[in-house]
């Protein structure tokens, strides 16, 4: 079982009355290289960081859940056989779309009641949705045991002498993955790839993930020696309301207009030769999407290398594609990513995740780090009048 802050299982206690039973937690990622191409079928580096949603829960007998989080005040309270939205509660159509899948894929479950904490800032493209979605599957898991299968449940797993459940093997952490993003795509109507829920259950502490979006595989290179920080810009970026699906219907469009199943198929040769046929937008989103792929493949090679010097020069140009290419950036990333690159301790600074706000993603050298997180915190003050507090972050094991 993780370990767990006490927050979690005193916000159960608070409102329950009594201790939780089962706890569980799942880490937000940070998106390190490759942006907007995990639904290309691309590839992405990805780290897992320590930042968490928590659940704390119990399983109650009268069909009934109790939801409380620490960022909302009411509880939402719904029929553990119902699966509808509440515009009042938007934060619990993350689980009732997690459980709404399960069911789909004949997981049976009752009432429970469950607090939720997060550490995850909301709306930084730190995958606080993601995390809530995959802790919710877990802690589920551990109420009600199951398998989980490509198309539906197993026989469930038991419990060790220590009331442990087995870890997941490798296919079963896939299913997870999957009933999560489905969740998000047909119940909270983002039409999102698989970066944030693989992210989320397959980082390995001290490693990145390099993830291919057409095999499906996740490689483990490790990464150390240098501190990762995050700057928010404060700007709220809301996937749900968002540009989000726009983007990925103009990739799609383009590789439609291109004759190949998706961008990763295309090259910029090819790109080049038909840009007449697309649409500028498509066009624009196709020419980043290919570039991008291109630098992770030089990227996760410079990192096996030990080159972080040269790593960081394609998380700045990776930026400046978002910035012009997909037009996914805004100014305040803008400026915190010019910020960075002037400090002498900034080896790469980057938007990271969906964009149209949320934050950078920088990499910075160890021994410069404190020095960075300051400068950087004083100059957007300056320019922008509006704190912001960087994170220190480090790369941990996924939930599953
Ligand atoms: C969000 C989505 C991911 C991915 C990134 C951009 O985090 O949920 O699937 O597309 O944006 O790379």
């Amino acid at each position: 079982m993780a370990i767990l802050s006490p927050e979690v299982q005193t916000l159960f206690k608070r409102h329950f009355g009594v201790s939780a039973a089962r706890f569980v937690r799942a880490p937000g990622r940070l998106e390190l290289l490759g942006n907007h191409t995990d639904y290309n079928e691309g590839l992405v580096l990805s780290l897992a960081v320590d930042r968490y949603i928590e659940i704390a829960a119990s399983p109650r007998t009268d069909g009934k859940i109790e939801l409380i989080s620490s960022a909302f005040t009411e509880p939402e309270i719904f029929w553990s056989n119902e699966s509808k939205r509440n515009t009042a509660a938007p934060w619990a159509d993350y689980v009732k779309g997690v459980l709404d899948q399960l069911r789909k894929r004949g997981v049976n479950f009752s009432g429970f009641n469950a607090a939720i904490h997060g550490t995850i800032p909301m709306g930084a493209g730190m995958s606080s949705s993601a995390a809530l979605e995959v802790a919710t599957a877990l802690i589920v898991r551990e109420l009600f045991p199951f398998t989980l299968t490509e198309t539906g449940v197993a026989p469930p797993p038991k419990r060790d002498k220590q009331d442990k459940l087995p870890a997941f093997a490798k296919a079963e952490k896939l299913a997870f993955a999957k009933l999560c993003r489905a969740a998000e795509n047909q119940f909270v109507g983002v039409q999102s790839g698989l970066l944030d829920q693989i992210s989320s259950l397959y980082g390995k502490a001290w490693h990145v993930m390099e993830i291919d979006f057409r095999s499906l595989s996740v490689e483990l290179a490790p990464m150390a020696g240098v501190a990762i920080v995050v700057c928010n810009s404060g700007v709220k970026h809301s996937l749900v309301a968002g540009h989000y699906n726009e983007l990925r219907e103009q990739c799609e469009a383009a590789a439609k207009t291109l004759g190949v199943k998706t961008l990763r198929s295309a090259d910029a040769k090819m790109l080049a030769a038909n840009k007449a046929k697309l649409a500028p937008r498509a066009y624009e989103c196709a020419h980043h999407v290919i570039s991008e792929i291109q630098r992770v493949i030089r990227g996760a090679q410079a990192l096996r290398a030990d080159d972080l010097q040269q790593f960081g020069q394609y998380m700045f140009q990776s930026h400046e594609s978002s910035r012009d290419f997909l037009k996914n950036s805004v100014p305040e990333l803008d400026l915190l990513v010019e910020l960075a690159r002037a400090h002498p301790g900034c080896l790469g600074a980057r938007l990271t995740g969906g964009g149209f706000g949320g934050a950078t993603i920088n990499l910075v050298a160890h021994h410069q780090a404190e020095d960075f997180m300051a400068a950087m915190a004083s100059q957007y003050e300056q320019r922008t009048g509006h704190k912001m507090q960087p994170l220190l972050c480090q790369i941990v094991d996924g939930a599953g």
